[in-house]
């Protein structure tokens, strides 16, 4: 019986884990739900030590200490365009842990004829969906982290070998249900690990994302079948959170890139994008340097700014800041459209800009943003391409085809700051740098804005 004072730690924790998320639905607040979640695992973690007596706590709390130091460096240490595989590893490790509580009570559950079928079933499924969990969070860690290709890889047969362990793994986990033997834990976490790895290999890079966020439901639900498996409430709880959580997520961000989350996972094997080699252009373009774009910002009256993964790679966002600043108090209109999948994780931009102290007010987003291009005088794109990138509606087979975007073509000028003619995450080249109306000011984001601030205030 697990002592009454425990039962209302666990309470307070999942009603924490439960505010948490509500703090994290905006970024005032989200600081603060961090920090509240954060700090409920932490009462949860340690309740577990008082729930029942427990056996070898020397190296529990050796592998509680090691894994605390690892996330603590890890996370200290990684660079927030980084995030997303750091994202990716930590939700590997959770569905993989899943799994191996799921593999070792499958194993006591082995040759017990009067093991209830629903608890069987349940670690069954959290044995193999926690291993798909890990083994996909792996390979999409690789794709990130460039230790593979980021373009989809397809071979011939994938399709059949994918369907072929889904239905071992079914078939196996039934069996398990109705009386576990000895090998179906370790049967479910192999077929688990191969069907991971088969489901991300045909996603390409762009789509990674939605994967990652995908595999972070599949944690949560596996971990919540793992709480109904050991009895445990909040486990129960918390999973059904991260479960729901990860699926809207995966939803929103399939939606925000034209996509279904099955055209996602699956259009590569159907033929896929046939664009994205990812080489530099050599067309020409007009480019100029930072006075002249200095003089067309001063004397608009209506300037719109597009942030995109540039910016935080040359972590910008203060000098802009100061830009838009300099130019509201020249009389300026100044607004940051914002992409839903500007940067390389949701939120990206947001998280970015209130760093850097732009008022929310200011933050405008897609669909609010897109008829008010019309209406600007110059454009100017720090750092983002895909984001605005005309072949999402013009070009069938692009990686980008059917998402969503910035309509800055709308705008009367059209300014892009980055370094070179190379194209952004998808790989495809941008008409737009191109038309007659862009300006392109080339160099790293951060030195360029500082020598427009210096020639927007020398005016
Ligand atoms: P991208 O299309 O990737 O374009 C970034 C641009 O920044 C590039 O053109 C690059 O050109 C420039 N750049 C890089 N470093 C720079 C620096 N130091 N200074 C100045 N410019 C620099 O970015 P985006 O428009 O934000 O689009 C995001 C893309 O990532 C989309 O394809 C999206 O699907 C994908 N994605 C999104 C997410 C989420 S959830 N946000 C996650 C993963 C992937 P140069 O190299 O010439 O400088």
């Amino acid at each position: 019986m697990i002592p009454v004072w425990v039962q209302v730690l666990y309470l307070f924790a999942a009603v924490c884990f439960i505010l948490a998320l509500k703090g994290l639905s905006s970024p005032k607040t989200a600081r603060r739900g961090n920090l509240l979640g954060a700090g409920a695992a932490v009462v949860a973690t340690a309740a577990v030590f008082f729930e029942r007596p427990l056996d070898n706590i020397v190296p529990i709390l050796v592998a509680v200490g090691a894994g605390t130091v690892l996330g603590a460096v890890g996370a200290r240490r990684v660079q927030m365009t980084q995030m997303p595989q750091l994202v990716a590893l930590f939700n590997g490790v959770g569905g993989g842990a899943a799994a191996i509580v799921a593999v070792l009570e499958l194993n006591g559950l082995a040759g017990d004829a009067g093991a209830p079928p629903v608890v069987a079933g349940a670690a069954a499924f959290t044995a193999a969906v926690g291993s798909v969990s890990f083994a996909g969070s792996v390979v999409t860690f690789a794709k990130l982290q460039g230790l593979m290709t980021t373009r989809p890889v397809v071979f011939p047969g994938l399709p059949l070998l994918f369907g072929a362990a889904l239905l071992a793994a079914v078939i196996t986990a039934l069996l398990a249900a109705v009386g576990p033997g000895r090998m179906s834990g370790a049967a479910l976490a192999a077929l688990g690990l191969l069907a991971g790895v088969l489901l991300v290999l045909p996603v390409g890079g762009a789509d990674v994302p939605i994967v990652i966020s995908l595999l972070n439901a599949f944690t949560g639900i596996t971990v919540a079948a793992g709480g109904y498996v050991l009895g445990n409430v909040l486990l129960l709880i918390a999973g059904t959170l991260v479960g729901a959580s990860g699926t809207l997520l995966t939803v929103l961000m399939a939606r925000g890139m034209g996509r279904s989350v099955l055209n996602t996972l699956f259009g590569a094997l159907k033929g896929g994008s046939t664009l994205g080699a990812g080489t530099a252009s050599d067309r020409p373009v007009r480019s100029a340097g930072p006075e002249d774009v200095a003089i067309m910002l001063g004397y608009a009256s209506r300037v719109i700014i597009v942030p995109g993964y540039g910016l935080a790679v040359a972590q910008a966002q203060h000098a802009l800041r100061e830009l838009g600043d300099v130019l509201m108090e020249r009389g300026v209109e100044v607004d940051y459209a914002i992409h839903p999948v500007a940067g390389r994780m949701p939120g990206h931009m947001n998280v970015l800009l209130a760093e850097a102290q732009v008022p929310y007010e200011q933050l405008v987003e897609m669909d609010e943003i897109n008829p008010e291009f019309k209406r600007s005088d110059v454009v100017l794109v720090v750092g983002a391409n895909d984001v605005v990138n005309p072949a999402a509606k013009t070009t069938p087979g692009a990686p980008i085809y059917g998402m969503p975007i910035l309509q800055v073509d709308d705008a009367k000028q059209i300014v892009f700051m980055k370094r070179s003619m190379r194209p952004g995450f998808a790989g495809i080249e941008n008409e737009l740098l191109f038309d007659p109306k862009t300006t392109l000011l080339f160099g790293d984001a951060k030195e360029t804005m500082e020598k427009l601030l210096s020639a927007v205030k020398a005016l």
